[in-house]
Formats: structure tokens, C-alpha cells, sequence
């Protein structure tokens, strides 16, 4: 019997687990006690029988292998019978989710700040997810928080640390410790769902991409995927080996930070199709030759189609959307008869639906995409779904693009992102803007009128639970849409998010620029919100 060391402790100011988990800067990582309180107040709270099985991974970042030894620690002396951690520290947040719901885990530590960068001047994070594979809902985030507040003391036991890099187990006292191929599983799972035999002919038939894994979590994956099991050629994945501090880079899967494989996908020589995702592996990036495709336009356009991949024959329950992100996705479920739902943003908010069978696929106009195979969003799993729909179909990605808007209509879409300002001016300007909603109904921007303005309150329909003020929605009589809210996600000063959306139909100007397209409605936003008068920005930093 390892003995159990009980190290007294006080609780930390800001513990309280965002959009997606602890996120705070490796130093405040660093302090004594602060990981280790974090953690400590997870296993206080969550539900698991005595002997259960935890699964650790993470991105790879800097300070990840260390947090591991500390979590593994403190799991055997908080009573878990088994820990399951990827070799090398290594899962990506899907396959993380995937490991939990296969091996019947009572939940997962997943350690990540997800597309914010990395090193030791940059971000870490910690999430918990349950044992439905998927990030922890806010009634278990706040009794997380909750515990993180009153915290005296912490569990550990003395112990080595446990050898990451090779896969087999270790002992520590009763805990067994388990070292697990990270890719294996993960990639097995994808063969299942998707028609890897006629997308290999598609390859075999020229079928040309470029994977950017931005020397995050996915290049490991991405290798063994797309150029072992589907035959692209060596070097279709470029950026793959994960690195502590990516590169220097973040790895963030935009326009902006993954500008070579636009240029590239907009150039004489781009191959058929450029994808990316992000540090941890649930975001992704579609570029087809000179074609970008809008998250939201993705969940459209995947969810249009998607019955041409072997798992999604003929089942498609109901789609979900977070609510900044554009209706395209609506007007697809309106046409194909099922429900479609708008959910806060967040990945933990679709879980519910997830396990009640409602709905099918996910979306978020943050990059991400998934569906009922696990419960996170799953980059390489929606560039899979694409290359399944296009080796199906026989058309390529501008194909399909078009193809989808003279059906459907087009929802041009941006988001504008004003980065680190002023936390006390951001809550001014969030403060005015609710405060002035009641007055906005009926009066008039430059051509746009008011038609609806509130701030976006969601009634869980499976549980009944309620999470109000997700965001300050302005609803125009045009049918075009304004949304602001807080990030709730970064680690320095706040971040603004403006989100634009205009409707275009099916007979209308369907391939213009977006930005001349949302003219109106960037106009309309900063005298509504008075960006520049409260935060001194002309521009937002990041448009995606
Ligand atoms: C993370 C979550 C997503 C969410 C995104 C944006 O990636 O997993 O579900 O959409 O953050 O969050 P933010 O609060 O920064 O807009
Ligand atoms: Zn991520």
C-alpha cells in the first residue's frame, strides 16, 4: 500500500473553468499548488466509482509531460484503479474522447489551450471531460469552480515519475498505469465511419491535398491517416511533427495563421484541397483550389452530404449550430425535415443532444465541426467527411460550393475579433449594449432596421437547464444579424467578437466578396456598440 501524502493548500482567485476549460499562462500554471488544486477539485467532484479509469492526454505543449506527472500522481492517491495516457503525453482532444467512451472511463483530463499558443511565456489550460467523452457541462464546471474555492488540501503519493514514452503499464501502488498508442484507436474509428476504399481511388485517380498540422497534436494522426491508410503522397502533411512551442506559431487554423496554405490554395499550383486544425486537434480549416469555405458553410455543405459516407447512411437526426454561428445549416434541415438547434457557444452545450440521438452532426463557426462518433469537435474527422463527400460525388470543393448556394441560398458570414482590449471597456461596452436593447426594435441603420434585439438566453432541452446571457443578438427585418459577445476563451485582457451574417437566395448574387457583401452590417455594428468610442480600435485585429 502506497502511502497517501495530504498537502494542505489555499484556494487561487480565477479558477473558474471558460468556454472550454482552465486556461491561463504557463507561469500561473507554474506556481505551487496551482495545478494541483485544480485538479484535486475535479476529482472532489466528479462522479466516479472507486477503481475507475481516467484517461490523460494533451497537446504536447510546453509544461503538458508535467502536469501528467502531477495528475497521475494525485489519480492513485485519489482512489482511480486505472489511468490511460497516450505515449509521449499525446491525444488529441477527439481522440481523447474517443478513448474515454471506448474504454469506459469515468472521465478525462485533457490538457490543452487548445489553438492559443504555446511555451513557456504562453498559454496552458486543463479540461475535464466526462464519461460521455465530452467536455464537462456547467453544472459540473461550476461545482468544479465551486470546489476550487474553498480547497485546503490536495492528494498525492510518492512515486517516480511514469515512463511516457513507452507504451505498456506501470504500477503505482493500486493504480495501473497504462501508456496507449495515441493514433491507433482514433484512426481505426475513422476507417469505420468512412469509405477509406473509394477515397483511396480518388487518390489513385489524382485526388491532390496539403494537410498543415501547424506542428500541433494532428501531425501524427494526419501521417498515418492520409498518407499510410489513404495513400496521399509523402509530404502531403507538412508541419507534422508536434512541437512544445508549435513552432512559434499559433496554432490557430485560419486565414490569418495558416496564410501559407491559403496562398498556396489560391496559387496556379494549389492541390484539390487544403485543410489544417489546430494545437489539440478538434479545429479545422477547408480550402478547396481558390475556394475558402466558411465553417459554417462547412456544417452546411458536410451536413447536405454527408449520407454518402458509410456511418451516416440515411441517418441524420437533427443538426445543431452555436448560435453566432450563420443559419446555413437551418435552411439545409428545413429542406431535408429535421430539426435544427441553436445552442450558446461551446462545445459542451451539444453533448445532451448528442446522447438524447437528436442530432447527428455539429457545427460552430469557430472552426469545428463533429458529429455523434464522440463528443468534441473533430478536425480531422470533418476534412475525412469532405474528402468522403468529393471522392462520392466526383466534383471538387468549388463545385460543391456553388452547387450548395444555388440549392440553398448563401449566408455571407464574417467575424471580427478585437483582441486584447480593456477588460473594464469591454464590460462598459457589453453593459451598454444590454442596457440599450429594449430601445433598439424599430429603429434604423442606414437601410437595416431593428427588427429583434436581446441577449440569447438557452433552455437545454434535454435536462430543462438554463444558460442566459450567451450573447447580444440584433436581428435586422432584412433577415441579416449582428451578434456580440466576449471570448471566453483567451488569457490576456478581453477579446470582442463581432459576428456578421447576411442572406442571400438561391436566385440572388451568390459569389461576391464578403466583406463589400457585410458592409451594411459592420457600419450598423460599431454605432450600435460604439467599438471605436469604447475600446479605440478603427479595425478589428482578426477577420475569419
Ligand atoms: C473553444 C470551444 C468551442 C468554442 C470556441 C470559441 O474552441 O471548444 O466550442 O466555440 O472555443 O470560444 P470563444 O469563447 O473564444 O469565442
Ligand atoms: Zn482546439
Amino acid at each position: 500500500m502506497t502511502q497517501i501524502l495530504t498537502v494542505p493548500t489555499r484556494p487561487f482567485e480565477g479558477q473558474a473553468p471558460g468556454t472550454s476549460g482552465l486556461r491561463k499562462k504557463v507561469k500561473v500554471f507554474q506556481q505551487p499548488n496551482y495545478a494541483e488544486n485544480f485538479i484535486q477539485s475535479v476529482f472532489d467532484v466528479a462522479e466516479r466509482e472507486p477503481g475507475a479509469i481516467l484517461v490523460i492526454g494533451g497537446d504536447g505543449r510546453f509544461h503538458n509531460r508535467t502536469v501528467i506527472q502531477q495528475a497521475i500522481r494525485m489519480a492513485a492517491a485519489n482512489g482511480y484503479g486505472r489511468v490511460l495516457v497516450g505515449q509521449g503525453g499525446i491525444l488529441s482532444t477527439p481522440a481523447a474522447s474517443h478513448v474515454i467512451r471506448k474504454n469506459k472511463a469515468s472521465g478525462g483530463l485533457v490538457l490543452s489551450a487548445s489553438h492559443n499558443p504555446g511555451g513557456p511565456e504562453e498559454d496552458f489550460g486543463i479540461k475535464y471531460n466526462i464519461a460521455n467523452g465530452g467536455p464537462a457541462p456547467e453544472a459540473v464546471t461550476r461545482a468544479i469552480h465551486a470546489r476550487t474555492q474553498e480547497i485546503d488540501r490536495w492528494l498525492t503519493v510518492e512515486a517516480e515519475d511514469v515512463d511516457l514514452d513507452t507504451p505498456g503499464e506501470t504500477r503505482i501502488g493500486e493504480l495501473i498505469v497504462a501508456v496507449i498508442d495515441p493514433v491507433a484507436d482514433y484512426a481505426d474509428l475513422m476507417e469505420e465511419l468512412f469509405d477509406f476504399a473509394a477515397i483511396r481511388k480518388a487518390v489513385a485517380g489524382g485526388l491532390t491535398m496539403r494537410f498543415d498540422a501547424m506542428n500541433a497534436v494532428t501531425g501524427p494522426y494526419a501521417v498515418e491517416i492520409l498518407e499510410n491508410r489513404l495513400g496521399f503522397a509523402k509530404g502531403t502533411v507538412v508541419n507534422g511533427t508536434p512541437l512544445e512551442d508549435f513552432g512559434g506559431h499559433h496554432p490557430d487554423p485560419n486565414l490569418i495563421h495558416a496564410k501559407d496554405l491559403y496562398d498556396l490554395m489560391m496559387s496556379e499550383n494549389s492541390p484539390d484541397i487544403g485543410a489544417a486544425s489546430d494545437g489539440d486537434g478538434d479545429r479545422n480549416l477547408i480550402i478547396g483550389r481558390g475556394r475558402f469555405i466558411t465553417p459554417s458553410d462547412s456544417l452546411a455543405m458536410l451536413a447536405a452530404n454527408m449520407g454518402g459516407a458509410p456511418a451516416y447512411k440515411g441517418r441524420l437526426a437533427g443538426i445543431a449550430r452555436s448560435m453566432p454561428t450563420s443559419a446555413a445549416a437551418d435552411r439545409v434541415a428545413e429542406a431535408l425535415g429535421v430539426p435544427c438547434f441553436e445552442t450558446p457557444t461551446g462545445w459542451k452545450f451539444f453533448g445532451n443532444l448528442l446522447d438524447a440521438g437528436k442530432v447527428t452532426i455539429c457545427g460552430e463557426e469557430s472552426a469545428g465541426t463533429g458529429s455523434d462518433h464522440v463528443r468534441e469537435k473533430d478536425g480531422l474527422w470533418a476534412v475525412l467527411l469532405w474528402l468522403n463527400v468529393l471522392a462520392a460525388r466526383g466534383i471538387s470543393v468549388d463545385q460543391l460550393a456553388r452547387e450548395h448556394w444555388a440549392r440553398f441560398g448563401r449566408n455571407y458570414y464574417a467575424r471580427h475579433d478585437y483582441e486584447g482590449i480593456d477588460k473594464a471597456a469591454a464590460d462598459v461596452l457589453m453593459a451598454g449594449l444590454t442596457d440599450g436593447l429594449p430601445a433598439l426594435p424599430g429603429k434604423s441603420f442606414g437601410r437595416l432596421t431593428v427588427r429583434v434585439a436581446d441577449s440569447f438566453s438557452y433552455t437545454d432541452p434535454v435536462d430543462g437547464s438554463v444558460s442566459e446571457n450567451q450573447g447580444i443578438r440584433i436581428l435586422f427585418e432584412d433577415g441579416s444579424r449582428i451578434v456580440f459577445r466576449l471570448s471566453g476563451t483567451g488569457t490576456q485582457g478581453a477579446t470582442l467578437r463581432v459576428y456578421l451574417e447576411r442572406y442571400e437566395s438561391a436566385g440572388g448574387l451568390l459569389d461576391e466578396e464578403t466583406g463589400a457583401m457585410l458592409a451594411e452590417q459592420i457600419a450598423a455594428a460599431d454605432e450600435i456598440a460604439g467599438i471605436r468610442r469604447h475600446t479605440g480600435r478603427t479595425a478589428p485585429d482578426v477577420i475569419t
